[in-house]
């Protein structure tokens, strides 16, 4: 049945699709995933992800191809993360084959929410984990909710691929230097909404994170990494309080092929004027390039490259990737996991 989504219009939200799946954690086992069509969860007002924020969750995304098929990009990876988010929140995860088939499951079911090839459109997959025992005593549930649901989603920033404008946020931090940053667990993201909200209402499109220790360096941009091109090197922070992004991990092999140096160390600050181009890189970013850094502490203005356009190493980098995500490109590190593509 066809839907009457004008994919190209599709901004980065939530959009109502037919099943979601669902797997629970009881008596020291996992069930078999279940196909669902409600929107809803039902819930224990006790569950501790509802008070002690128990919880992590994934982003990932299914692309279809111009051949009709769809490919899943590197799914393994997310399912990894999650059990890394899962370890430092306590909570029992499903292993990489229960989260590969469940996020399958989950789009195959929903085949008719996958944009068609050449919309710019895609689906965006949401794992969430949550600790579902009901609790007042703050430690870690016996028993688990793992949901999958899609969204079919079109670009994050109103700007497309146009450069986006950045404030640096030194006044609150995300996350602190050996917290929880590095996984992907929902109290980072209500942390985080104070800082985007404000630097909406001041015009702007993210936030730039500086370090939560020193506010020397550069962290990450919201809810994606950093990256920036000087001197023929892809430079990325390295930094014990940001997310590891996947598609930063895969620009960096992408960059390495293209002949960039890769360096992923700490990144100063005060290196931003040095630098040639500049962007941020994730799931729902996808890449998209920075035009403008302000400072409002300095009350100064950066501006990357000619500050209007995509600098030419972005350009290429966003290329790479897409065409490999849509099976424009060859796949030779068999990122994607491609569905529909049995004969
Ligand atoms: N950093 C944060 C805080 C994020 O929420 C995300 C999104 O997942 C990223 C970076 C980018 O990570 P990925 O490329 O794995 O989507
Ligand atoms: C992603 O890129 O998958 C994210 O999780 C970003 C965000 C919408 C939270």
């Amino acid at each position: 049945m066809e839907t009457n989504i004008k994919w190209a219009e599709l901004g980065f939200g939530y959009v109502k699709t037919d099943y979601n799946i669902r797997s629970e954690f009881r008596d020291g086992r996992w069930s078999e995933p279940e196909v669902h069509d409600s929107e809803y969860i039902p819930m224990h007002m006790a569950a501790t992800c509802l008070h002690y924020g128990q919880e992590a969750f994934e982003g990932l995304k299914a692309f279809r191809g111009k051949d009709g098929r769809v490919r899943i990009f590197r799914m393994v990876e997310n399912a990894r993360r999650m059990i890394r988010s899962a370890e430092y929140t306590q909570m029992v995860a499903p292993d990489e084959e229960l989260f590969c088939r469940a996020c399958v499951e989950a789009v195959r079911r929903n085949e008719r929410f996958v944009p068609p090839y050449g919309t710019g459109a895609s689906l965006y997959i949401r794992p969430t984990l949550v600790g579902t025992s009901a609790q007042v005593g703050v430690k870690p549930a016996t028993e688990f909710l793992f949901v999958v649901f899609v969204s079919p989603v079109g670009p994050y920033f109103k700007e497309g691929f146009r450069p986006i404008s950045v404030i640096i946020e030194r006044h609150h931090d995300r996350a602190a230097p050996l917290g929880t940053g590095k996984v992907k667990v929902g109290g980072n993201y209500a942390a985080s909404l104070i800082s985007g909200e404000q630097a909406k209402a001041a015009g702007y499109s993210n936030v730039l994170y500086l370090d939560a220790k020193e506010k020397r360096y550069i962290d990450e941009c919201g809810a994606a990494n950093f990256f920036a091109i000087r001197d023929g090197a892809y430079i990325t922070p390295k930094s014990s309080s940001i997310l590891p992004s996947i598609t930063n991990m895969t620009l960096r092999e992408l960059a390495a092929d293209f002949g960039l140096r890769v360096e992923e160390r700490e990144v100063e600050f005060s290196e931003m004027s040095s630098f040639e181009e500049a962007g941020t890189c994730g799931t729902a970013a996808v890449v998209s390039p920075i035009g403008k850094v302000f400072d409002p502490d300095e009350g100064r203005t950066y501006v990357v490259g000619d500050g209007e356009s995509a600098g030419p190493w972005t350009v290429r980098l966003y290329d790479a990737l897409r065409a490999i995500q849509f099976g424009d490109a060859p796949d030779p590190r068999g990122w994607n996991t491609v569905l529909f593509n049995e004969e």
